[in-house]
């Protein structure tokens, strides 16, 4: 359904017992919801499962494309005092894991505990920077399906690119179906993002750190210092995935996450 927040309206789902722990998934660049297909149907049993599309991807409105990734924290905080759940465990996986870290820093309260999958908490390097504005190009000119190749590439794991071809294209396709307006809107927002490291030394509460074995573009040792950091913190590394864990090896990664959230109480 969609659901108007700010100046836009965003397809939101939500899944689950509406007493059940709320558990907000956000998803990853350049992709939607649907990455979150499995974690929604094999948790739904027991908690809230709630998740969006970022302003720009997906079934979202693109509005002007001119975002910052305190817009897009604008908009989970505008989310949350819509549905009005309570303090919720946020699961952030790449480009949502930037945004979850961002919202964590500015009103923790919200927050219960956290998952940071496939995610980093440094801003970008020049040469990342350079990579994005080529990515920009590329994007403008030749649209999103141009962009499409590369990225899952790249993205995910060698066993994934090897063995399930299946997922390849599911990628592939959720990818190309973006607005490519929208996917340099969150390129713009990406490159002026903040380092948020400093967020993980102060939480206040657990911390899951999930990451794919083969992530290659944000690889197990930044996920393991990144649990290092906080003082609840703990990290699972999924076997046979890259960047995209929640999707490429859904088994592991849920047993994760239901370890985690069964221990939360
Ligand atoms: C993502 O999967 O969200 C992207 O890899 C994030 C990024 O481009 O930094």
């Amino acid at each position: 359904m969609k659901i108007q927040l700010n100046d836009v309206a965003l397809e939101m789902v939500e899944r689950g017992p509406e007493d059940g722990l709320p558990v907000v998934l956000i998803h990853g660049f350049p992709f939607d919801h649907r990455m979150w297909d499995r974690q929604l149907s094999a948790l739904s049993d027991r908690y809230r499962m709630l998740t969006y599309d970022v302003r720009g991807l997906g079934r979202s409105d693109v509005g002007d494309g001119q975002y910052t990734m305190e817009l897009y924290v604008d908009d989970l905080l505008a989310l949350l005092d819509e549905l009005d759940p309570g303090p919720v465990v946020g699961c952030g996986l790449s480009m949502g894991g930037y945004i979850l870290l961002r919202a964590l820093e500015r009103e923790p309260e919200r927050f219960r505990a956290a998952v940071l999958a496939d995610t980093r908490s440094t801003a970008d390097d020049d040469e990342t920077r350079l990579g994005r504005a080529d990515a920009i190009r590329v994007l403008k000119a030749e649209g999103a399906g141009a962009y499409a190749d590369s990225f899952v590439e790249e993205a995910l794991g060698a066993t994934t690119l090897a063995e399930r071809s299946d997922v390849v294209e599911e990628v592939r396709e959720m990818v190309r179906s973006n607005d490519p307006g929208g996917m340099t809107g969150a390129q713009l927002a990406m490159i002026s993002r903040t380092d948020t490291t400093a967020v993980l030394t102060e939480l206040t509460v657990p911390l899951l750190v999930i990451v794919g074995a083969e992530d290659v573009l944000t690889p197990p040792e930044g996920a393991r210092a990144m649990a290092a950091e906080a003082p609840d913190g703990a990290v699972r590394v999924v076997p046979g995935a890259g960047h995209l864990s929640a999707l490429e090896n859904p088994e592991a990664f849920n047993r994760a996450l239901r370890e985690f959230l069964q221990n939360l109480g």
